[in-house]
C-alpha cells in the first residue's frame, strides 16, 4: 500500500462481515504519526468491529491494513499497540495493580519498570489509594480507569481508545484529554471514539461512520463548514438524515 511508513494507520478496502451482514464495508483510513483521529458513528456504525480488525483480535474478510509499516494481522507490532477495549477486559478477582502488573509483565517490563510506570499511571487515572482493591469492588468508571492505565503500561507509540471516558466524571475526562494531549505532544497516534462531541471537537481529524461506512472526514472546523452547522452534534445529525435519504 501507499508509501510504505508515512502512515501510523493505512487500511484499504476494509471489510467484515458476519453471513450477510456488512458489519464494516470497504474503509479506507490514512492516520499520520502523531494525529489524534477521532472515530464516531451511532450504534452499530462499525467502529469496535474496525478497530478488533486494526489490532488483531478481528479477522477481517477482505482489505488490506499496515500499522506502523507492518502488514496486520502481525504479532510482531503487538507489543507496541496499546488497546483499551470497549467492554473492560480485567481480572475481577485480581487488584488493580495485579491487573496493571499482568499486562506489564505480557509486554516484557521489568518489575522496577513496571511499578515506575504504574506509579505515574494509578496517578494519572486518579486510582492510587485503590491500588489493591479488588477490581469488582471498584465502580464502573474506576474499573474503566484501571484498563486505560493497562493499556498503556507499556508506552506503546499507537493507541486505540475505544470509548475510553464512558462513565468517567466530567473533572477527570478532562484531564484524560490533557494526557492524550500529553502524549500526541510525544509522537503518540490515538485512534479513539467517543459519542462526546466535546470530546469529538478535541481531535486533529474525526471519520463519521455510519453502516461501515466512512460518510465524512475533516478537522473538526472542516465538517462544521461542510454541513452549515454551528456544533459537530447538529452537523452530525444533518450528516445522517442526508445518509437516511439517500
Ligand atoms: N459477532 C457478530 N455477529 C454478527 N454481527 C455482529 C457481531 N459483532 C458485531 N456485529 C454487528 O456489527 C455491527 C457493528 O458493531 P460494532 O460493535 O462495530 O459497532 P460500534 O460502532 O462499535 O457501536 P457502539 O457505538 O454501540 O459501540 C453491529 O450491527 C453489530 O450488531
Ligand atoms: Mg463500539
Amino acid at each position: 500500500m501507499g508509501d510504505g511508513d508515512r502512515y501510523s494507520i493505512e487500511t484499504r478496502g476494509l471489510t467484515k462481515r458476519y453471513g450477510k451482514f456488512t458489519a464494516v464495508d470497504g474503509f479506507d483510513l490514512r492516520v499520520e504519526p502523531g494525529e489524534v483521529y477521532g472515530l464516531l458513528g451511532p450504534n452499530g456504525a462499525g467502529k469496535t468491529t474496525t478497530i478488533k480488525m486494526l489490532c488483531g483480535l478481528l479477522r477481517m474478510t477482505n482489505g488490506e491494513a499496515r500499522l506502523l509499516g507492518e502488514s496486520v494481522p502481525d504479532k510482531k507490532i503487538s507489543s507496541r499497540l496499546g488497546y483499551m477495549p470497549q467492554e473492560t477486559a480485567l481480572y475481577e478477582g485480581l487488584t488493580a495493580h495485579q491487573n496493571i502488573a499482568f499486562y506489564g509483565r505480557v509486554f516484557g517490563l521489568t518489575r522496577t519498570q513496571i511499578n515506575d510506570r504504574e506509579r505515574q499511571l494509578l496517578e494519572f487515572v486518579d486510582l492510587t489509594r485503590w491500588r489493591d482493591e479488588l477490581v469488582q469492588n471498584l465502580s464502573g468508571g474506576m474499573k474503566h480507569r484501571v484498563s486505560l492505565a493497562c493499556a498503556l503500561i507499556h508506552q506503546p507509540p499507537l493507541l486505540f481508545l475505544d470509548e475510553p471516558t464512558v462513565g468517567v466524571d466530567p473533572e477527570l475526562r478532562a484531564s484524560f484529554w490533557e494526557y492524550f494531549d500529553e502524549l500526541k505532544a510525544g509522537g503518540v497516534t490515538i485512534l479513539i471514539t467517543t459519542h462526546y462531541m466535546d470530546e469529538a471537537s478535541h481531535c486533529d481529524r474525526v471519520g463519521f461512520m455510519r453502516s461501515g461506512r466512512l460518510i465524512a472526514e475533516g478537522t473538526p472546523q472542516e465538517i462544521l463548514r461542510e454541513a452549515g452547522a454551528s456544533s459537530l452534534e447538529d452537523a452530525f445529525l444533518a450528516l445522517s438524515r442526508e445518509a437516511d435519504r439517500r
